[in-house]
């Protein structure tokens, strides 16, 4: 039984490659202005002056990878972009925005 849980865990962790990775990388870079699941904080989105979507809700997750991409690397309306991340970084930390899906 045990053996089978493992398993379970690791075949898991395969189809979620870079999400836990991604987590550690959205914590450092974007938790502070989009809060701890992405839901984006009052007080940032009144400093800006902009709506900030939840980055679980469709909108956002109807978003392809690239463009995602292009938001953290190029910055997107009052967001600027997210510097000190490795390209391998901004594809976990993609991956880690996709399991916020609602
Ligand atoms: C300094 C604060 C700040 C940080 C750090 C930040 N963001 Fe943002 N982000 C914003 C704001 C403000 C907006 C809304 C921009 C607008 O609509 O003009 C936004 C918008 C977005 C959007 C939506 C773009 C759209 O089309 O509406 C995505 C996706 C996003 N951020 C992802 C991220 C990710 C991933 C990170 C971390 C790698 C991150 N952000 C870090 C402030 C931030």
């Amino acid at each position: 039984m045990k053996t089978i849980a493992i398993l379970f865990v690791a075949a898991c962790g395969v189809a979620l490659a870079g999400a836990p990775e991604g987590k550690t990388v959205f914590e450092a870079k974007c938790q502070a202005c989009h809060g701890p699941n992405g839901e984006g904080k009052a007080a940032i989105a009144k400093m800006f002056k902009v709506e900030m979507r939840p980055l679980g809700s469709k909108e956002i997750q109807a978003m392809t990878d690239a463009e995602l991409k292009s938001v953290i690397t190029k910055g997107h309306g009052k967001m600027k972009p997210v510097t000190g991340v490795s390209e391998k970084q901004v594809e976990d930390v993609i991956a880690f925005v996709r399991t916020l899906k609602q």
